[in-house]
């Protein structure tokens, strides 16, 4: 299996599809659709940049399976499976904030919560024009310069978080933050889960916190951090994902743990 070459073609691709989403948005975006909450909404240029990805993968690669956050979820017979968010970070995009990117990232097997590994992940910020890319076992890199996560200090962490889109969920996901506050110098609500995760690669930040993820949230982005040195968590013994996910330095990883569910 060669990492890199999954690696470079998601790079790729990421490139083209982010232009796209650059491009639309600067012809007015339009809301397709409300799913299922308020904050949990896609645009036609969602639709447009996921069947972008989903047509040059299936191109440079036929066999393998595809799971998008916008379209029907592909079995591949190879053994790997793309996992695909086009825009990650909609309502930034659709409100004009530019804290949006596109992530796509290798997994073996199907990306269910129970097991799935990644091999390679990219997040590209078409704006910013950032390409954050990892492969398994050969580090997490931003251009030329090597990504590790932070070391912590005395001063508190800089703290991202979100919010899931189940609104049963929020009394309970701000209870956290105030249990988590404590250790924080600041906190921060980026919104695009992806590049919270890129973000604590590059020791921009020093931990993020959210419940409710999906796969396509969080593939791309948790290996740049493990890759960085970092660990990407759950709720105590359990993976990352729709209960918690939690992503830090190894240092960190256990207090702040501990505040969430203590
Ligand atoms: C969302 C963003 C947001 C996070 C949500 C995600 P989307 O992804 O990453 O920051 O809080 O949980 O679903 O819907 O913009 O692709």
């Amino acid at each position: 299996m060669d990492v890199a070459e999954l690696e470079g073609i998601a790079a790729e691709i990421s490139r083209e599809a982010g232009d796209l989403a650059r491009r639309r948005r600067a012809e007015g975006v339009r809301i397709a659709a409300t799913k299922s909450a308020l904050a949990d909404i896609v645009t036609d240029a969602d639709r447009e940049v996921e069947q972008l990805i989903r047509d040059r993968l299936a191109a440079r690669r036929p066999d393998d399976g595809f799971v998008g956050e916008e379209s029907d979820a592909q079995p591949g017979t190879s053994g790997i499976t793309w996992v695909v968010d086009p825009i990650d970070g909609t309502v930034n995009y659709a409100y004009g904030i530019p804290h949006y990117a596109v992530s796509i990232a290798a997994v073996i097997g199907e990306p269910t919560p129970e097991a799935w590994t990644a091999l390679a992940g990219v997040v590209f910020t078409p704006v910013v024009d950032e390409l954050f890319r990892a492969s398994r076992g050969g580090g997490a890199w931003l251009g030329e310069e090597r990504l590790a996560v932070s070391t912590p200090t005395d001063a508190g962490a800089l703290v991202a978080t979100g919010f899931g889109y189940d609104p049963a969920t929020h009394a309970d996901d701000l209870a956290r933050v105030a249990r988590f506050m404590p250790l924080a110098r600041d906190l921060r609500r980026g919104g695009a889960a992806s590049l919270d995760l890129a973000y604590v690669a590059a020791g921009r930040l020093d931990a993020y916190v959210e419940r409710g993820l999906h796969p396509w949230d969080h593939a791309a982005g948790a290996l740049l951090v493990t890759e960085a040195g970092g660990v990407v968590g759950g709720a105590p013994g359990g993976r990352p994902g729709r209960e918690m996910t939690i992503a830090t330095s190894s240092e960190l990883f256990e207090t702040l743990s501990s505040a969430i569910y203590r």
